[in-house]
């Protein structure tokens, strides 16, 4: 099966995929798959195994070339449906979810409304715009966000009122909207979907993220968090957690593989957010969880490949 793995991408999150990308192509069972690893460089440029720039018609000659397409790119320009639309246009299949969900699920703003109108609670919060946002009064601590970015690029914990200007500025870096969301005491648990070839879905063992304040970009990567997998819940809970999950993977018309990530509340289940191409670093949560299943990692992928095909 000859399988493009792509990638890198035009955005923050660039190493974070570059990663991810190399441990999905190491994982691929040679016997199985031939790899062609293309990779979108900081520019947005396509390239080849080599490094040696390809030109966007070239890269989509070796998308239509091969039998299947992995992206792996986290972020705007890759997660957010394009390269899924590039795949369709190409007539090319692929693994993950398709354009729709893509964009949503990279839309935070969006990502609620969809997650409320089926019952899933989210963060109460305010959309600003570039041209409104230091109109924001602060009355009590918020998280600040980029309405699309990830890896928690562009995130600030408000507070005080002094610290908002900078915060508010600092998500403006990623996105001309920005969520100003109320802070939600809770504990940080991930879970995820997967949609097998029969159409049925396999959740995997929660994650608990344990850590000191909030889960930024430096505590996603410098190895300092925590992860409980499975992580302790009683049955309730794990319970009320699956069934947003799907019911969200379902709502959104995801496919392929998805990280769900949850605050657990008194009250329940608030998502955060839905990550449509999770990182699949062999130390990201996706892989562990999967493995506290009994799900390998080549195991995992080849259930992302058959689905595609199906
Ligand atoms: N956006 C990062 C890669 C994640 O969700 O894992
Ligand atoms: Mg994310």
């Amino acid at each position: 099966l000859r399988v493009v793995v792509i990638g890198g991408g035009r955005n923050g999150e660039h190493e974070v995929s570059l990663a991810s990308a190399a441990a999905v192509a190491r994982a691929l069972d040679p016997r199985r798959y031939d790899v062609v690893p293309l990779t979108i460089d900081r520019a947005g440029d396509w390239r080849g195994a080599d490094g040696e720039a390809l030109g966007l018609r070239r890269a989509i000659d070796e998308v239509r070339a091969c039998d299947l397409v992995i992206p792996v790119v986290h972020g705007r320009h890759g997660e957010d449906g394009t390269l899924a639309a590039l795949c369709e246009l190409a007539g090319t299949r692929y693994v993950g979810s398709g354009v729709t969900a893509g964009a949503i699920g990279m839309d935070k703003h969006l990502t609620k409304l969809v997650a409320n109108s089926v019952g899933v609670p989210t963060a109460r919060g305010v959309l600003l715009r570039r041209e409104n946002a230091h109109a924001y009064r602060f009355r009590e601590p918020v998280v600040v966000k980029p309405v699309t970015a990830g890896s928690s690029l562009g995130v600030t914990l408000v507070h005080a009122a002094s610290e908002l200007p900078g915060a508010i500025d600092a998500a403006l870096a990623f996105d001309d909207r920005v969520l100003v969301e109320q802070v939600v005491v809770g504990r940080e648990i991930d879970i995820a979907v997967v949609r097998r070839a029969d159409g049925s879905m396999l959740v995997s063992p929660a994650l608990e993220i344990e850590h000191d304040g909030l889960f930024d970009h430096e505590a996603k990567y410098d190895g300092r968090a925590v992860f409980h997998v499975p992580a302790r819940l009683d049955v309730g809970e794990r319970w009320e957690l699956e069934r947003a999950a799907v019911r969200l993977y379902d709502a959104l018309d995801c496919a392929g593989l998805v990280r769900l990530d949850f605050f657990l509340t008194a009250d329940g289940p608030v998502l955060n957010e839905v990550n449509t191409t999770p990182g699949l670093t062999a130390e990201s949560q996706v892989p562990r969880m999967f493995r506290a299943a009994g799900v390998s990692y080549p195991q995992l992928l080849d259930l992302l490949v058959d689905d595609a095909l199906a």
